[in-house]
């Protein structure tokens, strides 16, 4: 086993829009987990310090301890160093990056005795998002299904360079709440409108026929009735797509709203700031893009 290892962890936006469980992609937004075997003791800095749990239920040091579990090795003393800029509860993957970071993080110290499959079905048993923890693990743009007991993923080549422009509101959307606002069912007709716009969206990336990507993020499966919960929703993306962006949708379960553009992505980040404004929604407006890389050990030894 090494003495330390230290990972970076991409935060992530599920969904696209229609691609509601099962389409996500990795941001340039990075978390920092360091593992040292020996000594003991969690420290977060950045996004969640002070209210993240500095215990062993820390969900990285969970997800760390699981891994051990998993290759049938007791969890040695181990010190956990967290520094965050992925904002939690805001629909940016900061739990996914999280059981990732530990995760990949543990598996480095242990000299990698788990493949990147195996790693990716742990992440997805400790966080159950499968469409945030992919993208986390793999980076870039990633599909994917469950067949039967079997994950199947799938990454999208993304053909044009995309700035992602987020408005972030100061609001946290807890991703159980938001889900609890999604009926049992959905009609054939909003199955069949997203359906379609999946496919689109995939073809309109991989294509880099970005003159789609304004009807292919339209959804109907998950942001209408989570506009309940936060009404200025569709205003917001009214206003990203008025001042030039190609597509813009709920960053998964929200509250951040995510704009794709290629250019004015200024312009685009402060008209959604100034809608959010007049709707009393403060937040703050960061301009990022798809990161093509996900987990990856920046030091070890
Ligand atoms: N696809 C999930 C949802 C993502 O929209 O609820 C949760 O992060």
């Amino acid at each position: 086993m090494l003495s330390y290892a230290e990972v970076r962890v991409p935060a992530t936006s599920a969904n696209l829009g229609p691609g509601f469980d099962c389409l996500g992609i990795a941001l340039e937004i990075w978390n920092t987990v360091r593992l040292e075997a020996g000594s003991s003791g969690v420290t977060v800095s950045g996004e969640g310090e002070g209210s993240l749990s500095l215990g062993r239920d820390n969900l990285v040091f969970r997800a760390a301890e699981s891994l051990f579990r998993a290759i049938g090795k007791p969890t040695p003393q181990l010190s956990l160093t967290c520094d965050n800029a992925i904002p939690l509860g805001r629909g940016l993957g900061s739990s996914s990056a999280a059981a990732v970071g530990g995760l990949v993080a543990a598996n480095a110290l242990c000299e990698n005795p788990l493949t990147q499959d195996e790693v990716l079905a742990l992440a997805v048993e400790i966080e159950g998002h499968p469409d945030n923890v992919t993208p986390a693990l793999l980076g870039g743009c990633q599909i994917v299904v469950q067949d039967g007991e079997e994950l199947v993923t799938s990454a999208v080549p993304l053909a044009s360079d995309l700035w992602a422009v987020l408005y972030i509101p100061s609001q946290q959307m807890p991703t159980q709440q938001a889900r609890g606002l999604l009926g049992p069912t959905v009609s054939r007709a909003d199955a069949v409108f997203n359906m379609g716009r999946a496919a689109l969206l995939v073809n309109a990336l991989s294509t880099g026929d970005v003159s789609l990507l304004r009807t292919a993020t339209q959804d109907r499966l998950h942001q209408p009735a989570r506009g309940v919960l936060f009404p200025a929703m569709a205003r917001i993306i009214r206003a990203a797509l008025d001042a030039g962006a190609v597509g813009a949708f709920l960053s998964g379960a929200g509250s951040t709203i995510l704009a794709l553009t290629v250019d004015r992505e200024m312009t685009v980040g402060y008209e959604m700031a100034d809608m959010a404004d007049k709707a009393g929604v403060p937040g703050d407006v960061k301009v990022t893009k798809v990161s093509p890389q996900g987990a990856h050990v920046v030091s070890e030894g």
